[in-house]
């Protein structure tokens, strides 16, 4: 069975490493040209991951694919064996890209910060997060064992019930989830070198937001590389784009799914839906957060 991990009392789902985490915390590099990119699962991440590298590279789709490749493999500093860094420290990146779903407590800030590299966290609102979520966890190898079965259901109804009440082991204390993982995040808001983005924003007007990436990454864009950046990041090109590298992946975990806004209106209960909104209300009530729904 693969079992999830703790540390520091979150609790990572499999595949997530607790030593690999530590790795990055303690011992690994970082330099002023890095770029993190933080965020919940199912908020958008392989999207500005997408933007990033498009803006970085996409003027050469040589190096674009040379660089997105290898970074796709190593990029989220808590997932996979600790060797990665081994394997790290022999490639030359002009710009490393990292992702991370770590809380963050798990996070070395202030080394980022020291180094002067760059963050990037992005936030969905918590409905379309969580039918989004549903809907990958269903292609986890795992979610049929014993121990799984009972925390991962595949009644629609019960799932949302047990995600909700916190006891996936999805980045978070026991109980806790999504929302507490971006309060404290959101600490970080008015840092300098942190861009907070918001998902239904970039659907909304793409141009803006790829826009307020590339200038805060120091890359600013002609307007015909932005109009490239914005085509080759559509849900539609990166779909494309995905399928034509793993055709049969349907039966694993989905990255590209409907990419929309309020499809939580086709999946959540009213008891549901309303139990987020008192969560928000309660954990994040006090920032100026305001989710997008539709
Ligand atoms: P849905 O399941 O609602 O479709 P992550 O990369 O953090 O795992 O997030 C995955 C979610 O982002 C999925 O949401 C996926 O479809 C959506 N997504 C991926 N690429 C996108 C794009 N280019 N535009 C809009 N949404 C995108």
């Amino acid at each position: 069975d693969a079992m999830p991990k703790e540390m520091n009392g979150y609790r990572l789902l499999p595949g997530f490493e607790p030593d690999s985490a530590k790795v990055a915390y303690d011992q690994m590099e970082i330099n002023e040209s890095d770029i993190l990119i933080a965020s919940y699962p199912k908020t958008g991440t392989t999207w500005v991951v997408s933007i990033v590298h498009q803006i970085l590279y996409g003027d050469n789709p040589a190096d674009l694919e040379k660089y997105s490749a290898l970074q796709f493999c190593f990029h989220y500093l808590e997932f996979g064996a600790v060797c990665k860094y081994e394997v790290f420290k022999k490639i030359s990146f002009p710009r490393q890209v990292f992702a991370t779903h770590l809380p963050e407590p798990l996070v070395n800030m202030k080394k980022f910060k020291a180094n002067g590299a760059k963050l990037i966290y992005v936030i969905r609102n918590p409905k379309d997060q969580a039918v989004s979520w549903r809907h990958f966890a269903k292609g986890f190898a795992f979610a049929k064992s014993e121990f799984w079965k009972p925390l991962l259901p595949e009644d629609e109804k019960e799932f949302y019930d047990v995600y909700l009440a916190g006891n996936q082991y999805a980045f978070a204390k026991k109980g806790e989830g999504y929302l507490e993982c971006i309060k404290e995040w959101y600490k970080h808001k008015n840092d300098e070198n942190v861009l907070f983005l918001v998902y239904e924003e970039m659907k909304k007007n793409p141009h803006n937001e790829i826009k307020k990436i590339a200038d805060f990454i120091g890359k600013p864009l002609s307007d015909e590389q932005l109009n490239n950046v914005v085509e080759k990041t559509s849900f539609a090109s990166m779909k494309k784009e995905s399928e034509k590298t793993a055709p049969d992946n349907n039966e694993g975990a989905q990255f590209f799914r409907k990419g929309q806004i309020g499809d939580w209106k086709n999946h959540l209960t009213v008891a549901q839906s309303e139990l987020i909104d008192r969560k928000v209300k309660e954990i994040l009530g006090d920032t100026d957060i305001q989710f997008i729904y539709e």
